[in-house]
């Protein structure tokens, strides 16, 4: 079997297929978990990506119960992890009966950098560029009038001098960060554009040579911000009392804050909530991920995203991170599948949908501490094991009655 497989691309998508199934020995069978999937019909997956040759089925849940500032959202999240959709709809009741969830986000500000090398002196070259701030600024908006038209586009320049990786023998990194507000797209094309047009007058401006232009993921200007307050009682679980539940979520939210160990597991708890719904909704969650934990990381030691504190007799917990999300361009306009499932999701607003995603990250942080911080998320699944049940059993019951406690 070789993976050299010239002129691939060039195949219709049944071509492609055949060659698969001669080369693979593929059923028809086979050959049929690759066709269509009503989500998202074959002729159009095979204009979003290379060398298509099938369309990738994920279940798709609907979270419930969710509350964000006053306004109610149906969370469509595409996963397999079992017990996932039923943890967000488990949380999100609890905290609806505590007022629900306050959410913020910032404008859809996307910083693009430009690496400049060569440059000679890095104070001398960092002023030119910035005496030229509108400049550059009007340059940059050139290549996307339409989003300057709807109030969107370059808003504001930085330079940053970084000491050179090799020691002092080397040249310090001259970097240039445009903030792009992209209003309601996710703008990596956009600031994309805009930072490689710019790159010529970088040049000119310093007599240096621009290498990377291109967008950061760690989108620190377009953050979202989530939090609650649950008085404890409605923690409870019926056996245990709602402060013991509480006071397990806060030793679990210190042990992440005091080690990176914790809390990489407590963020991935958190992404198992968020992920989800990106991936339902069209957007980059790879970006989102990046973002999520180059933040995480922000002070030079890796933190949680989310921290949980009892005041006067509640539960308050509070997140905040990045989400550069778009409800234009990319996935979002060509996928069936998303369009409806963004309908579902009822945000108006890019920056209402970020305030979404960070509610259902809390959520699922919520969902999961509790249970972390009192039996342990094996003994539900060991005793159901004792029960003789396979593991699918044990994952299908396992969520089933979190299910049960979130209707
Ligand atoms: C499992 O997918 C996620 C958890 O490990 C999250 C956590 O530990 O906080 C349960």
């Amino acid at each position: 079997m070789t993976s050299r497989l010239a002129g691939f691309h060039k195949l219709s998508r049944r071509e492609r297929l055949e060659k698969l199934q001669r080369m693979l020995q593929l059923t028809d069978e086979d050959s049929e978990l690759l066709q269509d999937s009503p989500g998202l019909p074959a002729e159009l997956a095979d204009r979003m990506i290379e060398n298509m040759v099938g369309v990738f089925s994920l279940p798709m849940g609907l979270g419930l119960n969710l509350s964000v500032n006053g306004r109610d959202h149906l969370v469509p999240m595409a996963v397999e992890e079992p017990s996932v959709v039923a943890a967000v709809s488990f949380a999100s009741k609890i905290v609806r009966e505590a007022g629900g969830f306050q959410a913020e986000a910032d404008p859809s500000i996307m910083i693009g950098q430009v690496q400049v090398a060569h440059y000679g002196d890095p104070t001398e070259a960092s002023n030119r560029i910035l005496a030229a701030r509108e400049e550059l600024l009007a340059l940059a908006n050139s290549f996307h009038p339409t989003m300057v038209r709807r109030g969107g586009g370059a808003r504001d320049l930085a330079v940053r001098v970084l000491p050179a990786p090799e020691g002092p023998s080397g040249e310090p990194l001259l970097i240039v960060h445009l903030h792009i507000d992209c209003l309601e797209a996710m703008g990596a094309n956009l600031t994309n554009t805009m930072v490689e047009g710019i790159a010529p007058l970088i040049e000119r401006l310093t007599g240096g040579k621009v290498y990377l232009r291109i967008l950061s993921n760690l989108a620190d200007q377009r953050l979202a911000r989530a939090s609650c307050r649950i008085p404890v009682e409605l923690l409870t679980d019926g056996h245990r009392p709602g402060l013991a539940l509480a006071e397990g979520i806060v030793q679990a939210s210190r042990f992440a804050q005091a080690d990176p160990y914790r809390a990489a597991t407590h963020n991935k708890g958190i992404m198992n909530g968020i992920d989800p719904v990106a991936i339902a909704t069209g957007q980059d969650w790879r970006a989102i991920e990046a973002g999520a934990h180059a933040f995480a990381c922000r002070d030079g030691r890796y933190r949680p995203l989310s921290t949980w504190a009892l005041q006067e007799g509640s539960l308050v917990g509070s997140i905040e991170l990045p989400l550069a999300l778009g409800m234009v361009g990319g996935r979002v306009n060509v996928h069936p599948g998303v369009k409806l499932a963004l309908r579902l999701l009822r945000a108006t607003s890019v920056r209402e949908m970020a305030q979404v995603f960070a509610a259902v990250g809390l959520a699922q942080n919520l969902a999961a501490l509790r249970v972390l911080g009192s039996e342990g998320i094996q003994k539900g699944h060991m005793a159901l094991h004792a029960r003789g049940l396979t593991e699918r059993q044990v994952e299908a019951q396992a969520a089933s009655s979190s299910l049960k406690q979130s209707a």
